[in-house]
């Protein structure tokens, strides 16, 4: 075998290598992670849904589970603020987990929920 033939191609891409290590652009800066917001959260623009999406499947109408309604303000900031809505939400060993059977809901959704209260639980 030629002994040019097997080198060159070689170096060449060696060369190639250096050059194109060189040339690298720089490593793109970590994505953000999605942003959570908590400022301001209310019954109205943000914890009726969370119940809707998450809660009165089963707490709500004439027979609601465990007797919990969570279709109105005044029901869901009473669980707020003298039940164990959040304990539940967040899986605390001194509430059933909710939503009951169900995956934990997202860490900003809880998170939001936690602001809420803090807030005093405004409805809006
Ligand atoms: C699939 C039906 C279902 C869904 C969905 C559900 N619950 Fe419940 N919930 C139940 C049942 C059943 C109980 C009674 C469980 C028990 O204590 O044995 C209960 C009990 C509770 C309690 C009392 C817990 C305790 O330890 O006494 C709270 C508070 C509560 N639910 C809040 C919620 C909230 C908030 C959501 C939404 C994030 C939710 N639930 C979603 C069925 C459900």
């Amino acid at each position: 075998m030629n002994l040019k033939h097997s080198i060159l191609p070689f170096l060449f891409a060696l060369m190639i290598a250096f050059t194109a290590c060189k040339n690298d652009p720089p490593e793109p800066p970590e994505p953000e992670p999605p942003t959570c917001n908590t400022e301001n959260i209310t019954y109205e623009n943000r914890v009726e849904a969370i119940m809707e999406q998450y809660c009165t499947a089963c707490h709500s109408g004439a027979s609601p589970d465990a007797g919990i309604v969570l279709t109105t303000y005044e029901e869901v900031k009473s669980q707020a603020l003298d039940g164990l809505l959040y304990d539940s939400m967040a899986h605390n060993s001194n509430a059933t987990p909710m939503p009951y059977l169900g995956q934990k809901v997202p860490d900003c959704t809880l998170a939001q929920i936690a602001a809420w209260i803090a807030d005093d639980a405004p409805e809006s």
